[in-house]
């Protein structure tokens, strides 16, 4: 049985970020400016601590300033929303990340409103949102970004592919439709209430599953050829107190049908915090009016 080239998300990343250090390191040398990053965490969620504790440490690797503020889970929405008009305003700041999921008395919606759509790093202001829709240069979500940049590496193009995206979220799913239609892709969003899923995915000559859900997309649903990119990352138990990682897809007979997948850890993961530093340095570029190096 043909088995599927692993997509190296660990070393394409690696790569992003070795094309981004050089960049800024170039930029410091010739306009003397170093772009900075700000991640905002309310509260003690253990995930997003450790999400932000990488983002911190690969943003100071490649030589931009990091600040973070670290707030307690009791933080009023007011005093939140005081702190992204601090950050709005400081010069030092080009990019703003509030760590999502907020604690539940913080209105989500209102604070990614509040940040100035030229520092919004993460993509999600409906102003960045739109202007991915109508085809405008934007600050592009950092996942579906770094998936555009995987599926890409293992075609030569993926223009007149059948794209099939599970799942519908604001933050995966309708950002990365946007992109495979950038890219002349014939694209279908998945979701639950989608009828006859295997067949569905069936058709996809390029899969993208974003639902969240442990080894949801069967193996046997996939076209022989079709290129998997993998955004789940479930912890499950394994027994004896243990447990693993892994991907919304059923990665050992999805990867005897698929001509390339993205394998969970190391796939789809690694090249988000790398899309974020890029975002930053084109954040840092278009506030001061410099040409965006090429990374
Ligand atoms: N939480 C999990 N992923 C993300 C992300 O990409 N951005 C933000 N702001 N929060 C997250």
């Amino acid at each position: 049985m043909a088995t599927a080239h692993i997509i190296d998300g660990k070393a394409t990343a690696e790569q992003l970020r070795v094309g981004i250090a050089k960049a800024v390191a170039s930029l410091a040398a010739e306009h003397g400016f170093m772009p900075g990053l700000a991640v905002v965490l309310v509260g003690e969620d253990p995930a997003s601590q450790v999400y932000v504790r990488s983002k911190g440490k690969q943003t100071a690797e490649a030589g931009m300033a990091s600040f973070e503020h670290k707030l307690p889970a009791c933080t009023g929405e007011a005093e939140l929303l005081a702190l992204v008009d601090k950050l709005n305003r400081d010069p030092a700041v080009d990019g703003i990340l509030v760590q999502l999921p907020l604690p539940k008395h913080i209105d989500c919606k209102k604070v990614i409103e509040a940040i100035d759509p030229a520092k919004d790093v993460d993509g999600f202001h409906p102003l960045n949102a739109g202007r991915l829709a109508t085809g405008e240069r934007a600050l592009v979500p950092c996942t579906p970004a770094g998936c555009l940049i995987l599926a890409k590496s293992a075609a030569t193009s993926l223009a007149g592919m059948n794209a099939v995206i599970v799942g519908r979220s604001n933050i995966v799913g309708k950002p990365m439709a946007q992109l495979l239609l950038g890219q002349d892709c014939t694209v279908t969003i998945a979701h639950s209430r989608t009828r006859d899923l295997p067949a569905v995915v069936g058709g996809a000559d390029l899969v993208v599953a974003a639902v969240g859900r442990a080894e949801m997309i069967k193996g046997a649903w996939i076209k022989p050829g079709a290129i998997v990119i993998d955004v789940g990352i479930n912890r499950v138990e394994v027994g004896g107190g243990k447990s693993r990682l892994v991907g919304d897809v059923e990665y050992a007979a999805a990867a005897e049908r698929a001509s390339a997948i993205t394998p969970v850890p190391g796939g789809v993961g690694p090249m988000t915090i790398a899309c974020l530093l890029r975002n930053t340095l084109e954040a840092a570029c278009a506030r001061r009016g410099i040409a965006m190096p090429e990374v």
